[in-house]
């Protein structure tokens, strides 16, 4: 979607905020996939009420990107504008065990940074991309540790109720791959109460876990992680393994060999490709299995 009116695009530019036309969403999603719209990137987090009753004022509908690592966009122009939160310098402020985190932090870097300040707990979360926003968001979790459990409180832009927030930890509901968030809900900043672990041990966890993710997940290309929940007690990867599905593909987006649960675009997939890889899976799986699995990726249809 494009914004035309001089008048909407010099009150954005009042509030901090100048649009960059025309932006693929391709060069901004691990998957390399999504259609161009304009994108609104913000600078002051107390610019974001204003902002956002200014779009709906004018019937602008807006969607809100995090790092793009766990997302499927629609190909085509799309018919809402994309907001993304700029990333200040520094994204992250230590205060003894509480880690003060920008949400448009990089995750890895943020779990590295803490590391080196003696701050350990989320070896798991080593190389989940993506910002630690998004991770918050969806309780990201690896390897036996989940964001969720390290939440201190979380300062957050409530849609429904139009304001910016501050939640403690124990105010949200953190599950497996979900939250007690709005879909609207934006998150700004969280706190993370982390404990107090040497350096060098918390490095080693890091290393196992990254070698282990090496050893089971395809690297280096491009996905969204796993496309799948876990149904209870099984694991999405091994069903569709077991139905010898690796290697299925619709055009260029294809189960990878490695793992099972992650597709990856092997060249200049389509949403609509991956779509209905994901659909024929999703089928496959519950003719044998019986079971329909849920999408752990968030869809962004055009
Ligand atoms: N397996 C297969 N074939 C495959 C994939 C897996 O047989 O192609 C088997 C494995 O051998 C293992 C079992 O299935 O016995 C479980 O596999 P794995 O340890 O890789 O874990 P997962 O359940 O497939 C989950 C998360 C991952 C996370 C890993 C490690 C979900 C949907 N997936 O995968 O998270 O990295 O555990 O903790 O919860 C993500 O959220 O995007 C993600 C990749």
């Amino acid at each position: 979607m494009r914004l035309s009116d001089a008048k909407i695009l010099q009150e954005l530019a009042t509030l901090g905020v100048e649009p960059q036309p025309g932006v693929a969403l391709s060069t901004l999603t691990s998957l390399a996939i999504g259609g161009p719209t304009d994108l609104l990137r913000i600078i002051k987090h107390d610019s974001i009420p204003a902002i956002l009753d200014l779009l709906d004022q004018h019937q602008i509908p807006h969607k809100f990107l995090g790092g793009g690592s766990n997302l499927l966009v629609g190909d085509g122009e799309l018919p809402w504008v994309v907001l993304q939160l700029a990333k200040p310098d520094p994204d992250v402020i230590l205060e003894g065990n509480l880690a003060h985190v920008d949400a448009a932090a990089d995750l890895g870097r943020t779990v590295t940074f803490c590391a080196k300040h003696d701050l350990g707990g989320l070896e798991g979360l080593i190389g989940v991309p993506g910002t630690v926003g998004g991770a918050l968001r969806m309780n990201a979790g690896a390897y036996g540790t989940q964001i969720g459990s390290y939440v201190e409180e979380v300062k957050v832009y409530r849609a429904v109720e139009r304001k910016i927030e501050i939640l403690r930890g124990d105010q949200i509901s953190f599950e497996y791959r979900h939250t007690s968030f709005a879909p609207d809900d934006m998150m700004l900043a969280v706190t993370l109460n982390l404990p107090s672990k040497p350096y060098r041990e918390i490095i080693q966890g890091i290393r196992i876990c990254n070698e282990k993710r090496r050893a089971s997940q395809p690297m280096g290309q491009k996905s969204a992680g796993c496309i799948f929940k876990n149904p209870p007690g099984t694991s999405a990867g091994r069903m569709i393994d077991e139905l010898g599905l690796k290697g299925l593909s619709v055009g260029d987006a294809r189960v990878s060999d490695r793992h099972a649960n992650f597709f990856v675009n092997a060249g200049r997939a389509s949403a609509r490709d991956m779509l209905t890889l994901i659909s024929n899976v999703r089928e496959r799986v519950e003719k044998a299995y019986g079971v329909k699995l849920e999408n752990e990726i968030v869809v962004w249809s055009a």
